[in-house]
């Protein structure tokens, strides 16, 4: 059973958040301002998630939000640690806020939070070039952020809590929701995994679920207020249970959820191939809220790098999943995780992983540039390929599935779909945008009072990664 945060240890954390919100008064008579507060979030909808919490229990606190640097009193980067480019991020924003608060705010207290600062050696980093950064904490203690914020604005001192644990799960806390349509659930934390190149285990700590209990009050809660789209998240779902003696697996889990009054729509993600049972097939199938959208990271195509990897499946058996799900709901929309350039991998065990993309002919991909990243054991072997053939070879991967999510969705054109409208559409201000039940997202002209609201489009034309259509009719169904 996992571990819960005690009553008492929250009781704490909520007595901090009532003592900020005192400071932030006395602040605010002082300079006839409040405190305000930037959050800027990287990475995964886990990490979006946890910020959320983030900002309930600032927003609790008294604090107020801005997007402006210039402008803010308090910073917070909730950072990612699987690839490179987004810890390279972060350190150039913070190179940015270093002569912010030299030059213009000397108070300004700048924390940095989430995956990145569970690696020691990146703390150490942070210690010694990044001596304006006053607060860090890791994964384990987010709900802790009230006394670790306290500490930081009383003491002038740096604060760090970067505690290395499985990390007891903390229910109840705050939480500010980004939209009120839909909304993430955590179901589980963790990961067991272990793939030879991925930080996330030794970052985020062992698989620890939510109790089903837990899950379905927070869903029920949602829905009631108005959410009717809900995405359920976990490191790996298809564990979801096997740590509780509750009897409930993820497809049994999916399936109450399915039962909530109010919830429309019912996403997951992310499942690992070795673990996709026919239970969990015949529970997307079954459940008529579960969007027909699975995704599946396959991460290479050869046998040799799956191995090296520690993915615990072939490429015949991944097919094999994909062809039964295929089978199981013809409708499905599938996509996927690529590495291209995991270390030994060759230009013939690069085929295979084009063969993949042939065969399952995913409706969309994700693919990443491999990244070494410092005490996983891949970050121990030598490559094979240069940087330039890596390249080539992301490249040719990109225009091989291109051509494949183009065909996808031209044979979308002419049917009705009915999509939740996200808002007005980010490449065209006179569009609307919204997502289809297999999550491809359809750009159409309407009314901003549609925003919010399920409606039928009809598909007039498909590009590469989105659709366009017009509006049908508006829809009580989803
Ligand atoms: N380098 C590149 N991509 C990675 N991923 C995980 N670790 C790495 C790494 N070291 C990718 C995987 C995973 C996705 C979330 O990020 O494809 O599924
Ligand atoms: Fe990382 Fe593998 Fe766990 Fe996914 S399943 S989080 S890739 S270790």
């Amino acid at each position: 059973m996992a571990k819960l945060i005690t009553e008492e240890q929250l009781a704490v954390q909520r007595e901090y958040i009532t003592k900020l919100r005192g400071e932030n008064a006395l602040y605010a008579q002082r300079t006839g301002r409040a405190r305000s507060v930037l959050t800027e979030t990287y990475g995964c909808q886990q990490n979006e998630n946890d910020t959320e919490r983030i900002r309930g229990m600032l927003r609790d606190a008294g604090f107020e939000f801005t997007e402006d640097p210039h402008n803010a009193d308090v910073v917070i980067y909730n950072t990612c640690a699987v690839r490179e480019n987004a810890e390279q991020k972060v350190f150039g924003r913070l190179g940015i806020l270093k002569h912010i608060k030299e030059e213009e705010r000397p108070d300004m207290i700048v924390a940095v939070c989430g995956c990145m600062v569970q690696q020691e050696h990146i703390t150490e980093k942070i210690k010694a070039v990044h001596d304006h950064v006053d607060l860090v904490f890791g994964t384990h203690a987010l709900y802790k952020m009230p006394e670790l914020l306290y500490r930081a604005v009383k003491e002038k001192n740096v604060v760090v809590d970067i505690e290395q644990s499985d990390g007891a799960i903390a229910e109840d806390l705050p939480i500010m929701r980004d939209g009120s349509d839909k909304a993430w659930v955590s179901v589980m934390y963790g990961c067991n995994n272990f793939c030879s190149y991925c930080i996330v285990p030794y970052v985020r700590g062992r698989e620890r679920s939510r109790s089903a209990d837990a899950v379905m009050n927070e869903v029920r809660e949602l829905a009631a207020n108005g959410v009717s789209e809900i995405s359920l998240l976990g490191q790996n779902v298809n564990s979801y249970g096997k740590d509780l003696d509750e009897g409930i697996d993820f497809a049994d889990l999916l399936t109450m959820v399915n039962g909530v009054e109010g919830v429309k729509r019912i996403r997951f993600m992310t499942s690992h191939p070795k673990d996709l049972s026919d239970k969990l097939i015949d529970a997307i199938a079954r459940c008529d809220k579960v969007c027909k959208q699975l995704h599946l990271p396959v991460q290479a195509g050869s046998d040799r790098v799956l191995k090296q990897m520690n993915r615990r499946y072939t490429k015949a058996q991944y097919l094999e999943k994909i062809d039964k799900i295929k089978k199981a709901i013809p409708e499905i929309s599938l996509s996927t995780d690529i590495i291209v350039g995991f270390p030994t991998e060759t230009n013939e065990d690069f085929e295979e992983t084009l063969d993949v993309l042939r065969k399952a002919e995913f409706d969309h991909i994700f693919s990443f540039i491999y990244s070494r990243r410092e005490g996983t054991p891949a970050a121990k072997l030598d490559f094979a390929l240069s940087d330039e053939e890596i390249r080539r070879n992301f490249n040719k991967l990109l225009d091989v599935q291109n051509e494949i999510s183009k065909r996808k969705n031209e044979a979308m054109v002419g049917t009705v779909e009915t999509v939740l409208v996200d808002g007005v559409s980010k490449n065209d201000a006179a569009m609307l945008s919204g997502r289809c039940d297999n999550s491809k997202i359809v750009n159409f002209k309407g009314d901003k009072s549609l925003i919010g609201k399920y409606i039928d489009v009809r598909i007039t034309e498909a590009h590469t990664w989105s659709l366009n259509g017009e509006y049908v009719r508006e829809t009580e169904g989803r």
